[in-house]
């Protein structure tokens, strides 16, 4: 395992500690997020602690099945207690681009739903500004050439994710088009107009709504709150 996956397997283990038995949990997506499922796998079956997961993708869901995580939805639980999740960057007010794993949209929901989001990242996740990251944003398949035209206007060239050379479909069945801003001015503004363009279905800036960061780095593991 490479340094990275270390540190992601460490801060996917440090949240799986924090939670408590009975907690409903949303469980974001992402490499990191596999190391936390496992972990609360592991721990559910060593401490008899039992906890419910609502998954923000198949994928995750797949990994509470094989670790022995059980499942719920938004049809019997309506509130989280905690939200753990992955990210592409974190800046220091906490505001996050997410997405990369795709699943952008039901990360927000679950993110949402929950008392308190905690975020797990390594530490090359941490930066002083958003944007090198191009900004994953889901949006309708109907006329996407449309909704990517208005995004352009906001000053980045929108490239669609693709897939084996095909369109990227999200679990959602959306596209996903990733924006390279290179520098994030002004998050709020940015999510603000991104959010007005119809066939925007929803923007993988998290503005103002991670409350704790649990980073991995070469000094350790460190809560920021
Ligand atoms: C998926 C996400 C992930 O949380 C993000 O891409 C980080 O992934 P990883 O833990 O694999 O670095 O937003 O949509």
């Amino acid at each position: 395992m490479n340094t990275q996956d270390q540190l992601k397997k460490t801060v996917g283990e440090k949240a799986a500690s924090l939670v408590q038995d009975g907690m409903k949990v949303g469980l974001g997506s992402g490499s990191t997020v596999y190391w936390l499922v496992r972990a609360l796998g592991e721990r559910m079956k060593q401490e008899g602690i039992h906890i419910e997961g609502i998954p923000s993708s198949i994928q995750t869901g797949e990994w509470a099945n094989e670790f022995g995580v059980p499942l719920t939805d938004f049809a019997t639980t309506k509130e989280l207690d905690v939200t753990i999740d992955g990210s592409d960057e974190v800046d220091p007010n906490f505001q996050l681009i997410k997405g990369g794993g795709a699943a952008l949209f039901r990360e927000k929901i679950i993110a949402q739903a929950a008392e308190k989001l905690i975020i797990i990242v390594d530490a090359s996740k941490m930066v002083k500004q958003l944007g090198a990251y191009a900004l994953p944003v889901e949006i309708l398949p109907f006329a996407w050439e449309r909704t990517a035209y208005e995004i352009e206007k906001l000053g980045c060239v929108p490239v669609l994710r693709l897939k084996d050379g095909e369109p990227l479909i999200t679990d959602n069945g959306n596209y996903i088009v990733d924006c390279p801003f290179e520098k994030i001015e002004d998050p709020v503004d940015l999510d603000q107009k991104l959010q007005k363009i119809v066939g925007v279905i929803e923007t993988g800036l998290f503005i103002d709504m991670a409350d704790s960061v649990i980073v991995g780095g070469s000094e350790g593991v460190t809560m920021k709150e």
